[in-house]
Order: C-alpha cells, then structure tokens, then sequence
C-alpha cells in the first residue's frame, strides 16, 4: 500500500507531471527523517548500502527507486508513515537543503531570506513546508492568497487555457478578457470601469502616473509619508521610505514631493506651493506605516480640496482592494467603503486569486488621455491572467467575501483587545477590515512574538518596525482567527 504512489514520486511521469524531476536521494532520506524521526537512521544506511555510491543530489533511476520501495516493505513500515512518505515526495521531490542551496548560489539578494519555511504545498489559509509541517500564514504573500494556497478551479481554468490559447498580445480583442469583462463591471466603484491590465502592483502605479500625467500635461505628483507604491523605477519614487530608493538614486526627484498622511493643511500647503495636479495615496498605509488607515475627515476634506483645484487622485488599492477592507457588505475597495471615488485606482494582488494580474483602472474621460502608441505590454491582460482574475473575482463574489471580512475583523479585534487587557506588551492595536497591527514596543518584541508564533504554527512574516502586522486570507474562518489569537496569547505570553 501507498508503494506505487512512492515510486511514481521518485520516478517522475512526464505526461502527468512534466513540471517535475526525478527525486534525489537527499530528498528521500529527509522525507524518512522527517516522517521515521529517528528510526530512519538504521533505514537510510541501508538503502545507501543497496543503492552503492548515490550522491546526494543525484536524481534516481527506476532501479534505484524499485530497491527504496522494496527496502521499505522490508522494513515494515505502517500504512500511515507509507501515506506520509509518499505525500511528502509529491509535494517535493527535491530536498530542503538543495532548494536553499541552489536558491543562495543563483538569486540575487533583493530581499531577506525566509529560509526556515519552505512551502511546497496549501490548502486554504494553511502552508505546508518541505518537513511536512502545517503553519497559518497571516501573511497572506503580502496579500495575494486571498483566495486559499492553491485553488484547484483556477488550476482547472489555467489548464483549459493554456490547453487552448496560452497567451496574445495586449492589444488583440480576446474572448477570455471579454468573459472578465462582463464578470467584473458590477464590482467597480462608479464610472471607474476602463481597465489597462499589468503583471504587477508596481508596474499597475507606473502605468497609472503616466495615464495621470498624460490627461494633466503635468509632471509634479504628491505622495504621502509612509506610504509604500511598489519597487519600480517610477512606482519607488513616490514611495517614502529613503532606503528603497537612495541606491538609485531616486531620493531627490523634484517632480515627487511627500505631504503628510491624514493632515489636509500639510497637502494643502504642497499643492499651494508646487502647483501639483495629481496625488497618489493608500487608503490604509500598508507596508511603511503598519495598516494606518486615513481619517474619515481626512479623505472629506481631501475630496473637497480635489473639487476645489480639480486634481486626480490615484487610489493605490493593490493592498487593500477586494475586500480586505470592507466596512460594510459590498465594498470591495477601500475608496467605497470611504464613500468616495478616485479618478484612477491600481488593483492587484487578490485580483487573480494570485495569479499574477494587476490593473489600472479609471473614468471615460481620462482613459481617452492615453492614445495609440502611448503604451503598450507584452503579457498585460493576456489569457491566462483573464482567466485566473474572472474565476478569482466570480469566486469572490459567490464566497460573499466582503460579508466574512466584516464578521472576522470584529472578531479579531474584540479578540486583540481582550488580549491587550492582560497583555503589557500590546500598547496599541490599527487597521481596518483585515489589514490589522499590534504595537508592540519594540522590534525585538515583534521577532520574538513571531518566532514564537512560528513555533505553534503561525507565519507572520510582516512586521513595521515596532508593529507586527496581520494579513490573513480573507476567506479565514470564525475558528481559524480564535486558533491565532489563542496562540498569539501564548506567544506573547512566553516573551
Ligand atoms: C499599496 C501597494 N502598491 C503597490 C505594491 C506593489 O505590488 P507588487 O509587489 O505586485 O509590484 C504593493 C506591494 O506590496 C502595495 O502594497
């Protein structure tokens, strides 16, 4: 029992499963620690003295893995551990060490190593890494997963368009957008219902401060302090943190000033100053301010001070949007939930259940700005990525996803206070929907109470300096936010 299923993952079938390799040796006598513990001492030095002089990273043969199979049933293994072997050799038939291995030889070191967790597989808000150990991800990839770690109907919408049409160029009428098209109008806030796709939120703010600066002729743009548009050239320059943008020389554009984030008289004063016509903002500050999110009367006055200069503001809801903000049922963007409606607005992240698609999305009127010639994009709105963002916004809107946001976010914060009741340590808790944070005092406290989360099972790899940030998926559920509030409660406990 399960013997077939082992072999068939050390010897991988090309025409079920091209995406894989042959399994290495290194990845079998792992799976036997993780799952024997240490039993499979014994185990694994028998196999190497069948299999003679395998490498570690040498992929195995047919014979090869006919002599693991039958060292297995000599062993007596029970059915559970055969299951678990075999399930952990699907998810992964190559080994952690290899995968960091390779990873440190041929990436360059953008962004820090998350090296103790290595996904292979998911399951709802769950991530299992290459030990066959289970974690909830609050981070959702910095907000993409919305939808679940895997998603077997946008895995079958994929496979029927790659089956058909795999990809064509953004500028070509194509059935699978047109199918989204009419998917995803009602969704929109009003009149913001001309779409220009992108493969990324940075790529969506670039293309949305061309389309701005083309229907303005302008140039000059105000950005807010501690906000955060993405890592592209045009899109880290209207982000505030120096560090993201000093290496390139980007720290002193003089067509990006920064106004301070929910103080109207501090935008006022800029718009005085420089004349500036368009403004781009988050309606929650995610990544550099710890899901702050702006003042009701702050976006009043803001909107006022728009009619009065007649400025386009561009709502960055890459982070924010589909739901993870709702206040009431039915606001997939934070700007709805606020009452007002930008004049451009970049969507991304959730949008294809994450698969990557993002867009830009504004009015008639300013669409027209942008005329043949003026941009263009290989992958942007291809196939594939129609297909992916019109299951993924169908699935959104069936699953009611506004609806639990609400129900979640009160719980989660009920559940935060009563914890900061009894805990010193959180001095403050923010955020709105479920872009939540807790304060914590310090930055060692944030690591510590991660590390320790991590222990019992919970990721959290986001964190604002002293704040310790909190994206769950928005499909969790009512006993999955108890399980992380319950095991935050002990994390902190134990600092
Ligand atoms: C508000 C906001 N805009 C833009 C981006 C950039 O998105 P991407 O990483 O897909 O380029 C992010 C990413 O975190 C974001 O939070």
């Amino acid at each position: 029992m399960y013997t077939r299923e082992i072999k068939n993952a050390i010897n991988y079938d090309r025409t079920k499963h091209p995406e894989r390799t042959n399994a290495t040796f290194g990845r079998v006598a792992e799976v036997l620690e993780n799952v024997l513990e240490s039993k499979s001492d014994e185990l694994i030095i028998s196999l190497q003295k069948k299999l003679g002089s395998v490498e570690m990273d040498a992929e195995l043969s047919e014979e090869h893995a006919e002599k693991i199979v039958s060292t297995l049933n000599a062993h007596a293994l029970t059915p559970d551990q055969l299951h678990a072997i075999a399930l952990q050799l699907q998810s992964s038939e190559i080994s952690t060490e290899e995968a960091l291995a390779l990873h440190k030889k041929y990436k360059v070191p953008v962004s820090h190593l998350e090296k103790d967790i290595i996904p292979v597989a998911g399951n709802g808000c769950w991530i299992q890494d290459t030990k066959g150990n289970w974690y909830i991800d609050m981070d959702s990839n910095y907000s993409a997963t919305n939808l679940g770690m895997s998603n077997p109907e946008i895995g079958q919408g994929l496979y029927n368009q790659a089956n058909l049409l795999i990809s064509m160029k953004e500028d070509r009428v194509q059935i699978a957008r047109t199918r989204f098209l009419k998917e995803m109008s009602d969704m929109m806030p009003k009149d913001l219902n001309y779409f220009y796709w992108q493969n990324s939120g940075g790529e969506a703010v670039d293309k949305a401060l061309k389309i701005a600066k083309a229907y303005t002729d302008s140039k000059q743009v105000i950005a807010f302090k501690n906000g955060f548009h993405g890592r592209t050239h045009g899109a880290v320059s209207v982000t505030w943190n120096e560090a993201y943008r000093k290496p390139f020389h980007l720290n002193n554009e003089d067509w990006v000033h920064f106004a301070t984030f929910n103080d109207i008289e501090s935008v006022k004063k800029l718009v005085e100053k420089t004349g500036t016509k368009i403004i781009i903002m988050e309606m929650i500050q995610g990544e550099e301010a710890g899901n702050l999110p702006a003042d009701p009367d702050f976006i009043k006055q803001l909107w006022n001070l728009k009619k009065e200069k007649d400025l386009i503001i561009i709502d960055d809801e890459v982070q924010a949007g589909f739901g993870r903000t709702a206040v009431k049922k039915g606001d997939w963007f934070a700007c709805q939930s606020y009452q007002v409606v930008p004049d451009i607005m970049t969507i991304g992240k959730s949008f294809g259940g994450s698969y990557p698609v993002t867009a830009v999305v504004t009015n008639e009127k300013i669409s027209q700005s942008m005329k043949p010639g003026y941009d263009g994009s290989t992958f942007g709105g291809n196939p594939m990525a129609m297909t992916s963002a019109l299951i993924a916004t169908r699935q959104m809107k069936e699953q009611e996803i506004t609806k639990n946001v609400i129900a979640r976010s009160k719980q989660f914060f009920d559940g935060l206070e009563q914890l900061q009741q009894k805990n010193d340590m959180i001095e403050d808790i923010q955020g709105r929907g479920l872009m939540i944070s807790l304060l914590l005092g310090s930055e060692e406290n944030v690591s510590k109470v991660q590390d320790n989360l991590k222990e019992h099972g919970v990721k959290t790899s986001l964190s604002t300096g002293k704040y310790l940030r909190f994206l769950p998926p928005t499909i969790i559920s009512e006993s999955e936010v108890n399980l992380v509030l319950d095991r935050l409660d002990t994390s902190i406990q134990q600092c």
